[in-house]
């Protein structure tokens, strides 16, 4: 992409946003830049056929079989910000977001953004490269992308299609500075109602299931923001981790880790295996061609293949990166965990993780569906 792409962000459009990131042209930016750049310098855009995306898994008898899979994944995007929406929470040593203060239970820190940096790694391999499933139009011209995080799925999207013009919102504004002319970055909540004044051909979200409690609420948002003919999609994993030769039993923190969460996040409203439950509501709505499938993340390289290995072995680093983060306010305020009592729990499930004994892997779902091109809102 030519770099005076990214020196222009379009203005702040929609009512409700409350804070806007422009791009500058710093030099430190520059070198983010690239170095976003060189995380996609590989061969991972090639269009593959679906079939290669979703398949199962396999244990691999031989773990070192294999070899690394594509690039080192040294390199990451770190961001800055320039926002009025960073009076930011501190609890338990980690930061999360100010607007709509305890919404979310994650944090948003350095930390975080980094551990989201690894996951958008990880979904890229798993999608061999493809950022979508649904088979939306060459020209389309309007994406939003809710929960957008980082920012890293809107910011490659509108890098391939320049003609359209891409709008991510997050409760927090942890996207970078520099981002291609045709993106904007907008502070909102998504469970609250979407004011754009505009409507959408491409909505897409990822990996948004711990903050939200009404899916049928979210696929209403979806359906009234969205023009005829336009493309919904969700990209999802859901809990608990599993094994599918019982070797998960082998890992008794974390499988104990898994399951709390899991009931922790249900006593807090939300269900962590609801996209489960997606279709039916999208259904119900009125979406048609509504699709869907699925793959599997292992945890750790014990699956067969390269693709498998290299996933596995992020998903490790990552899992490894979010236990304490991903539980301490849940189950510190949810389950009345002291603070200690997590992050000794926090250490065993580490080295449940790091002694590879299981055959664990986390359930990936894709759904897309089509608001049919006479619909009435
Ligand atoms: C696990 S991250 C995934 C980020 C991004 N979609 C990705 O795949 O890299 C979930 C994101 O959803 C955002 N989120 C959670 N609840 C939200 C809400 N009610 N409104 C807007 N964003 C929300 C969080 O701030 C976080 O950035």
């Amino acid at each position: 992409m030519a770099e005076d792409e990214r020196t222009n962000s379009p203005d702040l459009t929609a009512s409700q946003a409350t804070a806007t990131h422009h791009s500058d042209a710093s030099g430190e930016g520059q070198q983010r830049l690239e170095r976003y750049a060189l995380t996609h310098a590989d061969d991972l855009h090639e269009e593959p056929p679906r079939t290669d995306i979703f398949r199962g898994l396999v244990v691999d008898s031989d773990p070192d079989r294999d070899s690394a899979y594509g690039d080192s994944d040294s390199s990451s995007l770190t961001t800055s910000l320039n926002s009025s929406v960073t009076d930011y929470k501190y609890e338990h040593g980690r930061r999360y977001h100010a607007y709509q203060e305890g919404k979310y239970v994650l944090p948003n820190d350095d930390a975080e953004i980094q551990r989201l940096e690894l996951q958008h790694r990880i979904w890229q391999i798993s999608l061999s490269g493809r950022l979508n499933s649904a088979p939306i139009s060459e020209n389309v011209s309007s994406c939003l992308d809710i929960g957008c995080g980082t920012g890293a799925w809107a910011i490659e999207f509108a890098d391939r299609h320049p003609r359209c013009q891409v709008t991510g919102t997050d409760l927090s504004p942890i996207q970078p500075d520099i981002v291609p002319r045709n993106v904007e970055f907008i502070v909102d909540d998504i469970t609250s109602e979407w004011l754009y004044p505009q409507k959408f051909d491409f909505i897409h979200s990822r990996a948004i299931t711990v903050g939200i409690k009404d899916w049928g609420a979210l696929v209403d948002q979806v359906w009234k923001n969205l023009k005829p003919g336009g493309w919904i999609e969700f990209q999802e994993y859901h809990f608990p981790f599993t094994s599918d030769d019982d070797t998960l039993k082998l890992c008794p923190a974390l499988d104990l880790w898994n399951n709390n969460l899991a009931s922790a996040s249900a006593k807090a409203g939300m269900r962590l295996d609801a996209i489960l439950g997606v279709p039916e509501i999208l259904q119900e709505k009125g979406f048609a061609n509504v699709n869907q499938a699925a793959t599997k993340w292992p945890l750790g390289p014990w699956a067969k293949g390269k693709k498998e290995k290299k996933v596995g072995e992020l998903l490790e680093r990552d899992l490894l990166g979010a236990i304490e983060g991903t539980s301490m306010r849940l189950y510190t305020k949810i389950l009345g965990w002291s603070e200690e009592a997590v992050r000794k729990h926090a250490e065993e499930v580490h080295d449940d993780i790091r002694a590879r004994r299981a055959h664990a892997y986390i359930p990936i779902d894709f759904l897309w569906a089509q608001k049919p091109i006479d619909a009435v809102d």
